[in-house]
């Protein structure tokens, strides 16, 4: 018997566009299984119903991702967290410290979460936006919300409408807009499994934050050694990439005069001709040939605001490669580093 694929994408020309003020009528399209991608305080989540199967075999298909990668669940507060998996005490405490905000906790599923949404797996990511319109937005759905980042897979987190629509245009039902996101990069993923608490993506929310909080050590889990199984499926695929070439640099000492980065560690070395526009993103001031495109961030959390917004807008103007300058290891520093090496890997 011939295989034909079934697609269940919707079937919508244009993906229409709400503002904040047309919540109702987007509730309604996530409720007859539709998608939608709403604005989040770290990221533009691509949004679905995470009861039924459908609907998340949607967003898989819109993504273009791999069917192992899992989605996180958005809840609305701490006790709808308690329909959708199962709370310890201290995965409550990591909820009531940090929720709503940009942390995702991994528990052990219940059933009403479909088994499409997780990829098969028996527990789940759950996290509780701040976000005033994802809040607003998940009461008036009234379930809950499948939503992985609004992009192509593989491609730049957006952070704006305008990324969302350029990926998303045509397979997606609607986009609602408010591009006032606070953090600028995905949330920082947790596991915690019998008292033990491991850290599988660095975000926002740090290290010192959570071990202060928990008064405990946590596992750090974010980097896959070679040879061994990832304990997130995330981490094993592609992730942040810009459509031009990247190169990473630890000082802007390290950028040539002439054009490009010497000694760049990591990425496709950016050797520009003297005309050509190369975008470079940095914390430190440095003086660049007057074509150049140079962002100087403010601090580290202005960096992760603006970080994939950025390197949209270098790609987008015409630069023929980006140089980031990475900041230090402190606080979001990590996520930021943790973004670009994967960006530029
Ligand atoms: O900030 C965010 O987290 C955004 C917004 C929209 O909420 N969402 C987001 O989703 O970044 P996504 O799908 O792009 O990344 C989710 C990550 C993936 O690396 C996935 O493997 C991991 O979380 N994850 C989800 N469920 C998991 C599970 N049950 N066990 C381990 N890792 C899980
Ligand atoms: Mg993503």
């Amino acid at each position: 018997m011939k295989y034909t694929k079934k697609s269940y994408l919707c079937t919508v020309k244009t993906t229409k566009r709400y503002t904040p003020n047309e919540l109702s009528d987007a509730a309604k399209i996530i409720r007859s299984g539709g998608l939608i991608a709403f604005p989040t305080e770290t990221v533009y989540g691509l949004g679905a119903d995470a009861t039924t199967e459908i609907a998340s075999r949607k967003i898989y298909e819109a993504k273009g991702r791999p069917s192992d990668n899992p989605f996180i669940v958005h809840v609305h507060n701490v006790e709808e967290v308690e329909k959708v998996a199962h709370l310890c005490s201290v995965s409550k405490k990591i909820f009531e410290t940090f929720s709503p905000g940009p942390i995702t906790v991994v528990l052990k599923k219940k059933p009403i979460i479909c088994d499409t949404a997780t990829a098969g797996l028996s527990s789940v990511g759950v996290r509780i936006p701040s976000h005033p319109v994802a809040r607003e937005f998940l009461k008036i759905c009234g379930v809950p919300i499948a939503a992985p980042s609004a992009n192509i897979s593989g491609k730049l987190s957006p952070t704006t409408a305008d990324m969302v629509f350029r990926d998303l245009n045509g397979k997606i039902d609607g986009i609602i807009e408010s591009d006032d996101i606070e953090c600028g990069l995905e949330s920082t993923v947790v596991g915690v499994f019998d008292g033990d608490v491991r850290l599988f993506r660095t975000g926002s929310i740090s290290i010192e934050q959570l071990e202060e909080c928990l008064g405990q050590k946590i596992t750090v889990a974010d980097r896959v050694k070679e040879n061994e199984a990832p304990q997130s499926p995330g981490q094993k695929h592609k992730h942040y990439q810009p459509a031009i070439p990247l190169t990473l640099v630890e000082n802007v000492s390290e950028i040539s005069p002439a054009g490009g980065a010497q000694g760049g560690r990591v990425g496709t070395d950016c050797k520009p001709a003297p005309a050509e526009r190369v975008g470079v993103m940095t914390l430190q001031n440095f003086n660049a040939p007057k074509n150049w495109d140079v962002h100087l961030f403010k601090d580290t959390e202005d960096y992760a605001r603006n970080l994939y917004r950025t390197m949209d807008e270098m790609a987008q103007s015409g630069c023929v490669g980006i140089i980031a300058v990475l900041p230090s290891e402190a606080g979001v520093g990590r996520a930021i580093r943790n973004r670009l090496m994967r960006a530029a890997s």
